[in-house]
């Protein structure tokens, strides 16, 4: 039998990459067959027969019939000897089979290459296509030739290759390789498809902050410059990206402008082109959503997308006396009272006793109250011109200037302390707080902070849309522009405005003071999410592609673009700026004063009648 060494080099390169399931197209009778069907089941593959002989009926739906299995991989032995072989491969073509889920081998008696081309010189052959040809040498029978077949890309100007590869001998029952003909078994298919120099790219190219006519200089001016690096900033990092992938690629890039992401989540826009396939590659990334993922394959994170409600902690444009009772809770400030109270109370009872039996002369004898104003003295860390003359006095009132010399020192750091710490923060946190606060709200223009408010399932965005938008007197008033809202914020504490962070920091940066920025407050609109470069999921670039882009990502350059054009946090220069203590805090010392100052003169003047009266009492009396 001639066949039999065909039938091991069958076998063999299938076990060679480890593949246990094929379907064989051939034209030989059963009889000839018979000796294959017993090879493969002794090597454990499991394999359908389909003789292409048969009614043509059968084989009109080879994709549906045959190929359309849920295995990862899938070999397909095909005799280009056979009538009916150029049918099986012009299905295959209209139906895109030569992709990495496929294993071709192709096998022609007579090594015709011109037929060869013929078969496929215009298939949809892509980058991942894995068809081998085989064929026999014509001197030694036993000895056969592998070229490897693939196309860059049919459909984007690449042309048919077929690459010699190496040269097999076979026997009945053993094969083994006799000549490496080329370099390609020295790597992975891949490596060897890498140059797409002859290949052109459609490229969704999105660009929303210029008019979408304007000249094609223009706009690549635009994506290429570094200015205004806020500006459609998540599609310029896409851009930086694909321009270092055509770097180590080489292919070219048929740009096709548009203007907007996306109109219905996976359709329309940027997104609508790489699902429909009418581009290959897209310059934005994408937040990856449920519906999209039916069509696209996220390949690397390129930055972060976060929408944030922000808005400066309104003062309530008042008395603020907490910052200076806060360090010490009420109990201790009651403790402390009654500790001075007491002290006062015992220096009282010492005076007394030193003058009544120690005779220590003092020129008069304080008062209790006075004695209690000695204590107060002390805790505001004041001496005084009364002072005790016994020994045991002394210590007593030593004990009491240091009690409060401690209370007075810890007060004084606690106050300097939460000055100096974080700013005051608003205690609003979440969106149904914001919703359900007396806060004017302000919205970016864009349409995709308008979509996700309008159309979001989640109760506390229905309930902020319903009571900020919907029920205000002219609901058009509340869609500002990025940098008019940016403003407002500044100088309306309490107004919110809602917007991509890394957009609105820019203009934070270049309008606001450090100190105003240290006030700000922000509330996540939606959770944070991660945009990734997306590519068709049946791309044949699919791996190519992100394996470059993952390289980029494990080597910063990706974080060095995604650095570049959005920022992630704002510089607040916490360390050094100046706190300026303001009215609100100062107010009420000078209040207390001024109370403190009426009190006094109040009781001199009651104190004036007494004294009058009193007299003209004594005066009456003697009269
Ligand atoms: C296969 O396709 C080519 C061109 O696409 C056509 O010329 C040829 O007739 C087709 N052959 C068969 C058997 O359908
Ligand atoms: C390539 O595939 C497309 C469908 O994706 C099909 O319309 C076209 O006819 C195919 N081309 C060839 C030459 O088979
Ligand atoms: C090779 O195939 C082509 C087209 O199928 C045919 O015209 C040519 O005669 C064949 N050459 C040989 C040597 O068989
Ligand atoms: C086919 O590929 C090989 C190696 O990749 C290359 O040297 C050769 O020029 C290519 N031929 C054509 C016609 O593209
Ligand atoms: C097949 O070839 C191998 C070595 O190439 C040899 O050892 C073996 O004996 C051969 N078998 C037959 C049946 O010729
Ligand atoms: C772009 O289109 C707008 C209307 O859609 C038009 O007013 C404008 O003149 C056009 N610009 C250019 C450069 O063609």
């Amino acid at each position: 039998m001639t066949n039999l060494p065909l039938y091991r080099l069958i076998v063999f390169n299938l076990l060679e990459i480890n593949l246990r399931s094929a379907m064989v197209f051939h034209c030989w009778s059963p009889r000839e067959a018979y000796p294959l069907a017993k090879l493969m089941s002794e090597s454990g593959i499991f394999a359908q027969f389909i003789d292409l002989q048969q009614d043509p009926e059968h084989l009109a739906n080879i994709h549906k019939d045959y190929l359309d299995s849920e295995l990862p991989k899938l070999a397909v032995f095909l005799d280009l000897g056979c009538e009916m072989a150029e049918s099986v491969t012009n299905q295959s073509s209209r139906a895109r089979l030569y992709n990495q889920n496929l294993h071709w081998l192709l096998y022609d008696e007579a090594g015709n290459l011109t037929k060869l081309s013929h078969l496929f010189h215009q298939a949809n052959l892509s980058l991942n296509a894995d068809v081998t040809h085989a064929s026999r040498q014509e001197e030694a029978q036993d000895t056969f030739v592998l070229r490897d077949v693939y196309n860059k890309g049919s459909h984007l100007g690449g042309q048919l290759n077929v690459t010699i590869d190496r040269s097999l001998q076979c026997n009945q029952s053993h094969c083994q390789v006799r000549d490496y003909l080329s370099d390609l078994h020295l790597g992975s298919k891949l490596q060897h498809r890498m140059d797409l120099s002859s290949i052109t790219f459609r490229l969704a190219a999105l660009v929303s902050v210029l008019p979408i006519n304007s000249s094609e200089e223009a706009l690549l001016e635009f994506l290429n410059s570094d200015r205004d690096a806020h500006m459609d900033s998540i599609s310029r990092i896409g851009y930086r990206l694909i321009l270092h992938c055509q770097e180590v690629l080489g292919f070219k890039m048929h740009y096709i402008w548009c203007g907007t992401w996306s109109v219905q989540d996976a359709f329309g826009g940027a997104i609508g082109m790489l699902t429909n396939e009418s581009a290959e590659i897209c310059t934005t990334p994408f937040v990856p959503s449920w519906n999209r993922l039916h069509y696209v394959h996220p390949m690397t994170e390129q930055a972060q997308f976060r929408a944030v409600c922000m808005f400066r902690t309104p003062h309530n444009a008042g008395i603020k006396a907490a910052v200076f009772l806060e360090p010490f809770m009420p109990s201790v400030w009651f403790a402390f009272m009654a500790l001075l109270i007491f002290a006062g109370v015992m220096l009282w009872l010492i005076f007394r006793l030193e003058r009544r039996w120690m005779q220590k002369c003092l020129d008069f004898m304080p008062s209790l109250l006075s004695s209690c104003l000695i204590s107060f003295g002390a805790a505001c860390i004041q001496g005084s011109y009364l002072m005790p003359k016994s020994a045991g006095g002394r210590l007593a009132f030593i004990a009491v200037m240091l009690t409060s010399f401690l209370m007075y020192n810890y007060y004084t750091s606690i106050v300097v302390a939460m000055l100096l710490g974080s700013p005051v923060r608003s205690n609003i946190r979440t969106i149904q707080q914001l919703a359900d606060s007396s806060l004017d709200v302000g919205f970016d223009t864009v349409p995709f902070t308008k979509t996700y408010l309008v159309s979001s399932p989640r109760p506390d965005i229905r309930s902020l849309y319903k009571q900020k938008v919907e029920t205000k007197r002219d609901p058009n008033s509340v869609w500002l522009s990025p940098e008019e809202g940016v403003i407002k914020v500044r100088d309306q504490p309490g107004f919110v405005y809602t917007s991509e962070a890394s957009f609105m920091y820019h203009f934070v940066e270049k309008h606001y003071l450090p100190r105003e920025i240290s006030d700000l407050n922000e509330i996540k609109l939606r959770p944070e999410s991660a945009v990734y470069g997306m590519i068709h999921l049946n791309s044949t670039y699919r791996q190519l592609l992100t394996q470059l882009q993952v390289r980029m990502l494990e080597t910063g350059i990706t974080s060095k673009h995604s650095r570049f054009f959005s920022k992630t946090k704002l510089h607040t220069f916490s360390n050094s700026f100046v706190i300026q203590v303001g009215m609100e805090y100062a107010a009420p010392l000078f209040i207390s004063l001024l109370v403190a100052y009426f009190l006094a003169l109040g009781i001199l003047l009651l104190e004036l009648s007494w004294a009058r009266w009193g007299r003209r009492t004594i005066l009456t009396l003697k009269l």
